[in-house]
């Protein structure tokens, strides 16, 4: 079969009725984010899509909340999270909104045309219905105990407790979440997709096909829903913010979120392709190209089950995810990150109380990425990893090179003399780090790779340390000790790319080198040429003081 390099990367699309938190950034965006810049390094052809999800319950209970309008609302946190993406340095080949004319045409010409191919069904069934505020209840509009771990308040789609995708007939004790009151059941007609059709075509994708290479918690969820047998599925809800039903002129029909949102990747992707004037299909259809999705825990089922058969059904040579990779939950401080209770280190607020220190927070994200179990962050230890190894380590190492450098050799890189054995020996190993480190990116270890990359900077203080060129007599060994260091700090530069974006650029500039492709790192004999002129040297990491560690801590006290 032809290998193809072609990758369309997706990260789920964020609910636009809120800012976002270090939860969001550890859970999807940013491995997502070091997956595709990797993939760019390697000179592949990757597209990184992503958009606002503007529509379903969660944006008309904000707006009620704001006591707004649900298109004030989306405008309102549409822009703020897509700067907050931008300044921290997740870049998107595209991020779009559903609430665009371009999703709108995509995601009823795939609802219109599976009613025209009979693949989905209409039916009149019984709903809950808030009597007091004469509306249907879907979704979050009602809550009640859960069926399946006993903790109050499940919404009716999902219990934020066990992370469980429930349907509202399943809740304990509904009640509305709009007026409190207990709800009767009303007649309403809606679509359904008969996914029970499917059980079979999704057994013999998932539980053969991918029980080896999918993540354990995307793999065992999907396991789960299968094992108990699908169901039809209501695509349509009654509601007055969303999508219309383009085949009924009943207003306050409109498409169910979870079915028009993975449309937008499509459309996102569509939207991209317009821009750029590059055929999309190649991204979406050709059975060689690699479909990546990168979501969130409680997103598995409508990836790994609803999406697949949207696709499948609508029958027009889509391809399937690949990978669907789901990280656990972050926690602050021990406690589970909450937006109703502001339990949260929201990212634009960490913008501003750390200006210029986007890395930083992408390091201790990565490091304690909840890739295989919860995982948590505290600002202690933020504090202690960006002193003892982003400064300490990384930065010092970078820092003593570069200095040594300028008062040994004017800024120049040195002419290595004769190379002793464990000279030989580093230059060896620093070869093989982009192999190292691709590995596990390409495994989806994000922790593990980044540890890979901190060794090198560990390598590097070593070396220097243990050959202390300040201590030599003969300026030709002290050239070929700093030659080598260099070539571990240019190397460091390139691979920080995809962990690090700002820090690479920063020290690719104080190299004065250029971003080198994959291929050619891992074949290069020496990245910096001795007679090289090296930039101007800045410190790469400050420092972060108790105080300013405190005033976040105490933010959170307040909270409390
Ligand atoms: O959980 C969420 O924030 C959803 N808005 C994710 C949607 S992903 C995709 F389907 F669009
Ligand atoms: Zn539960």
């Amino acid at each position: 079969m032809k290998k193809s390099n072609k990758y369309t990367v997706t990260a789920a699309l964020p609910y636009a009725n809120g800012p976002i938190h270090i939860g969001h950034l550890a859970g999807v965006y940013l491995p997502a984010d070091v997956f595709v810049r990797y993939l760019r390094q390697k000179n592949r052809d990757v597209i990184f899509i992503c958009g606002s999800d503007e529509h379903g319950v969660p944006i008309a209970m904000q707006a009620k909340k704001e006591k707004k309008t649900p298109k004030e609302i989306v405008n309102k946190y549409h822009y703020m999270i897509k700067d907050c993406f931008t300044n921290f340095g997740i870049q998107f080949d595209n991020y779009s909104r559903t609430s665009k004319k371009i999703h709108y045409e995509i995601s009823t010409s795939f609802f219109k045309k599976l009613h025209e191919k009979k693949k989905i069904f209409e039916k009149v069934s019984e709903q809950f219905y808030d009597e007091e505020t004469k509306q249907f209840l879907p979704d979050r509009y009602i809550s009640g105990t859960c069926p399946h771990c006993n903790k109050s308040d499940a919404y009716g789609d999902q219990c934020e407790n066990c992370g469980s995708s429930l349907i509202a007939e399943e809740l304990i004790h509904p009640k509305s979440t709009i007026s409190g009151s207990f709800p009767v059941l009303k007649k309403t007609k809606h679509w359904y997709f008969p996914l029970n059709q499917y059980q079979k075509f999704l057994e013999k994708w998932i539980l053969i096909s991918h029980k080896k290479d999918w993540k354990v918690n995307v793999y065992g969820q999907a396991k789960s829903w299968l094992d108990q047998g699908l169901k039809p599925r209501a695509i349509t809800r009654d509601l007055n913010w969303g999508v219309p039903v383009p085949i009924t002129q009943e207003k306050g029909k409109v498409l169910y979120v979870w079915f028009e949102a993975p449309i937008g990747y499509i459309s996102s992707t569509i939207e991209w392709s317009k821009r750029k004037k590059i055929d999309w299909k190649p991204y979406w259809k050709d059975k060689n190209t690699k479909l990546i999705q990168f979501i969130g825990k409680d997103n598995i089922v409508f990836h790994s089950i609803i999406f697949p058969i949207i696709l499948k059904s609508y029958n027009s040579g889509y391809i399937l995810p690949n990978q669907i990779l789901a990280n656990e939950f972050l926690n602050l401080e021990n406690k589970k990150i909450s937006t109703s209770k502001n339990w949260a280190v929201w990212v634009h607020e960490y913008l501003e109380d750390f200006p210029n220190q986007q890395d930083t927070l992408r390091y201790i994200l990565i490091a304690n990425m909840p890739e295989k179990k919860d995982n948590n962050f505290n600002w202690k230890d933020f504090q202690r990893k960006n002193n003892t190894e982003l400064v300490a380590i990384l930065g010092n190492f970078v820092n003593r090179s570069l200095t040594l450098v300028k008062k040994y050799n004017n800024g120049i890189v040195p002419h290595p003399g004769i190379l002793s054995i464990k000279d030989k020996n580093i230059l060896n190993k620093i070869k093989n780090y982009p192999e190292h480190i691709g590995y596990f990116i390409e495994s989806y270890k994000f922790r593990e790779s980044l540890t890979c990359f901190m060794d090198l900077a560990r390598l590097g203080n070593k070396y220097l340390t243990e050959e202390e060129p300040w201590k030599k007599k003969e300026k030709k060994r002290i050239d070929t000790i700093l030659y080598v260091s260099l070539q571990i700090v240019a190397m460091l530069a390139l691979l920080a790319e995809p962990f690090l974006p700002h820090t690479s650029k920063k020290l690719l500039n104080m190299l004065r080198l250029k971003t080198f492709f994959w291929k050619k790192i891992k074949n290069i004999e020496k990245i910096l040429c001795p007679g090289h002129l090296l930039g101007q040297y800045t410190f790469l990491f400050k420092k972060i003081t108790n105080e300013s560690i405190q005033k976040q801590i105490k933010k959170l006290e307040k909270i409390l």
